[in-house]
């Protein structure tokens, strides 16, 4: 197959991440035949500095005119405790989803067993966790309408969603559940707010042409603690975006480390696939920064394409590297001799090399 990849790196650890997702993915492109061209542009702060705008036209041009999108992360301190910043490193991410429409976020979150005893949480809680949250990524407070008044001294971000908008995402996390535990639970908070009521309705309709697929309810604040008390009983999550966004983080906690967790944000047209975690810039450079969230999310690339030996391969890889604590330290105490290129390197061989690691 061949593929165009946008890769748009970004700030903080997003280069160095991405790096061992691009040297993966050539790997896999010399073992199955494939021909994937990479394409860089810039994105977010180093954008800003560059260009003067979070994202610039050529980067949007760029990644209109690829296959899918690999992107790293984006922030920078400066933005962040500066509230009259005007323009600002996750414009260009908010822009990017919008524009593309990439408007369903798909984040995987599992309990690897070589890793249950690095959660806070105890073990018989996590083991066998396996969840797909569906987080709407283009509507909502993110995108509503903001304003500043009373001199600076009131502020407001509006809320706001369409029947179309809660129906795209929700076939796609119904479809999902089908082909998994067959279940959904719907996030919101419908006790007070009217956007999650239509949520609430707009989700009950659907769920009647899914018959196969038991549906539930919880309020966001039920399901926070529900995540920590009983992450077992989650399969797909529906949620909108700002809920989606603060519970994945959340769960994030199951899994070890934010370092693992990998995701897709798919549109009509265009798939884009990125970390959960930010752009950690006090590690910068130092090469401690996790790149397995940046590997798997090149192997939900992979899946997209329907490339599923691909992907499978890179998966294995991955838990091979979490087995043999080949890991940075986010999850690995011992970790002064391994960095971020060595674990994309020791994935990089396995997958030259499967059978040779000799350590099964
Ligand atoms: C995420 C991030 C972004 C979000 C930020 C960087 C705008 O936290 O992808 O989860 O809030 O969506
Ligand atoms: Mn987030």
């Amino acid at each position: 197959m061949k593929l165009e990849i946008a890769v748009l790196p970004g700030d903080g650890i997003g280069p160095e991440v991405t790096d061992q997702a691009i040297k993966v993915l050539k790997a896999i492109a010399l073992e199955f035949d494939h021909m994937f061209k990479f394409r860089i542009a810039d994105v977010g702060a180093v954008a800003i500095d560059n260009y003067g705008v979070p994202l610039p036209e050529q980067t949007l041009t760029l990644c209109a005119s690829s296959d899918a999108i690999l992107f790293g992360a984006i922030g920078h301190p400066k933005y962040d405790n500066d509230p009259s910043a005007k323009v600002r490193p996750e414009q260009g991410l908010l822009k990017l989803r919008k524009e593309l429409g990439l408007f369903a976020n798909i984040r995987p979150v599992k309990a690897y067993d070589t890793l249950l005893d690095k959660s806070p949480l105890k073990r018989h809680i996590i083991e066998g966790v396996d969840i797909s949250i569906y987080r709407e990524l283009t509507g909502g407070i993110y995108f509503g309408k903001k304003e500043l008044s009373g001199d600076g001294n009131m502020a407001s971000d509006l809320c706001q969603y369409s029947r179309e908008e809660i129906e795209r995402i929700t076939h796609l996390a119904f479809e999902a559940a089908q082909n998994r535990r067959g279940k959904v639970t719907l996030v919101d908070k419908a006790n007070v707010l009217e956007t999650s009521r239509l949520w609430r309705k707009v989700v009950t309709e659907i769920a009647k042409q899914y018959s196969d697929v038991e549906m539930d309810f919880l309020f966001v604040d039920n399901a926070a603690m529900q995540m920590i008390l009983n992450p077992k009983q989650f399969d797909v999550i529906l949620t909108e975006n700002l809920f989606g966004d603060i519970i994945s983080d959340e769960a994030s906690v199951i899994g070890g480390s934010i370092g693992l967790l990998a995701s897709a944000s798919v549109g009509k047209k265009y798939a884009m696939f990125e970390p959960v975690h930010g752009s950690f810039p006090q590690a910068k450079n130092k090469g401690i920064a996790n790149p397995i969230a940046s590997i798997l999310s090149a192997a939900l690339l992979l899946e997209h394409f329907e490339l599923f030996n691909e992907a499978q391969m890179i998966r294995i890889a991955v838990d091979k590297s979490l087995k043999l604590h080949i890991s940075t330290p986010d999850i690995n105490a011992n970790y002064d001799t391994i960095s971020t290129s060595k674990v994309g390197d020791f994935i990089e061989d396995f997958i030259h090399n499967p059978g040779d690691t000799n350590m099964n």
